[in-house]
């Protein structure tokens, strides 16, 4: 039996995407269910980290389901109560800037409107350089939004850049169990 049915969003921080991919395959491999989901942009860029040809098959492949990159693909997700946590790994600035101002255009900023319309939880794990720059505003506003809850994040490289902030993508299980009690990890930054 499946512990939970979790939405695993990918956004377009391509440098990112290993790391999301091993903690999808974990919580796949601790008993979850998991929906692969990925922003258009993350769908089909192609870049020196690899194809979106190669990025959609390896989340199919690991999730034994159809990757979903339409936003007509994941308004269901809250009224048709598909998931039980949403997951946005990785999360961009500006997946994040759309989340802190209400803008839904795209399959993920989607995904977590309608996941968020039925109170259910929405667990960030951001990467991006401009964490403490243009981007610092927005994750301010969703620290302080009801049912939005964040990876760890801590700076990355502070000497070469300054602003930027990444998510312990380690602690991803462990911030979906909490998440699911509606809970935030602490220390939120490490
Ligand atoms: C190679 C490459 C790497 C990128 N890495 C990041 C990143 O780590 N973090 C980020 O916020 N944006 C990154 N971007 C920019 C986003 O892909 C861009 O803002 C895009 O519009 C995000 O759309 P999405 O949030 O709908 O996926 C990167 C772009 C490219 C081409």
């Amino acid at each position: 039996m499946t512990k939970a049915t979790i939405g695993f969003a990918m956004c377009g921080s391509f440098c990112t995407f290993s790391k999301a991919f091993e903690q999808m395959r974990r919580l796949v491999e601790d008993g979850f269910d998991v929906i692969p989901i990925m922003s258009g942009n993350a769908a089909s860029t192609d870049t020196r980290f690899g194809s979106a040809e190669e990025m959609r098959k390896k989340a199919e492949e690991i999730t034994g389901r159809s990757v979903l990159t339409t936003s007509v693909e994941t308004e269901p997700i809250g009224p048709k109560d598909m998931c039980d946590v949403l997951v946005i790994a990785p999360c961009t600035g500006n997946t994040l800037a759309k989340l802190s101002l209400g803008v839904t255009d795209t399959s993920v900023t989607m995904a977590a409107k309608s996941h968020l319309r039925v109170q259910k939880p929405v667990l960030l794990c951001v990467a991006t350089n401009d964490a403490l720059g243009a981007s610092a505003q927005n994750i301010g506003r969703l620290l302080n939004t009801k049912n939005i809850f964040f990876v760890p994040l801590r700076q990355d490289d502070p000497i070469r850049k300054p602003n930027s902030l990444v998510a312990d993508f380690d602690k991803l299980p462990q911030c979906v169990e909490a998440a699911l009690e509606k809970k935030q990890t602490q220390p939120v930054f490490e």
